[in-house]
């Protein structure tokens, strides 16, 4: 079983612990997870309303066009 989950952010939450200052991953792309390990430079250029994934090979893959946006009226992918 697999699934996806969406992220918007682009950078970490800052938090102070006792005076120790974390930065926890929102991207959801860091591989020190729950750490930020600055991954988050990979989304930088998403072009708004676009939806991505990441290979392992770090390519950004848009995948707006198999998870159109609500108000887009879906029209399933052609294959030959
Ligand atoms: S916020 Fe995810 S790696 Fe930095």
């Amino acid at each position: 079983m697999a699934r996806l989950i969406r992220h918007d952010a682009v950078g970490p939450a800052v938090i102070d612990v006792d005076g120790k200052i974390l930065e926890i991953c929102q991207c959801g792309l860091s591989q020190t997870k729950p750490f930020c390990d600055l991954s988050h430079k990979k989304v930088q250029g998403e072009e708004a309303g676009k939806l991505y994934v990441y290979a392992e090979t770090g390519e950004r893959i848009p995948i707006t066009d198999m998870f159109p946006q609500p108000h887009k009226k879906f029209a399933p992918p052609v294959y030959d």
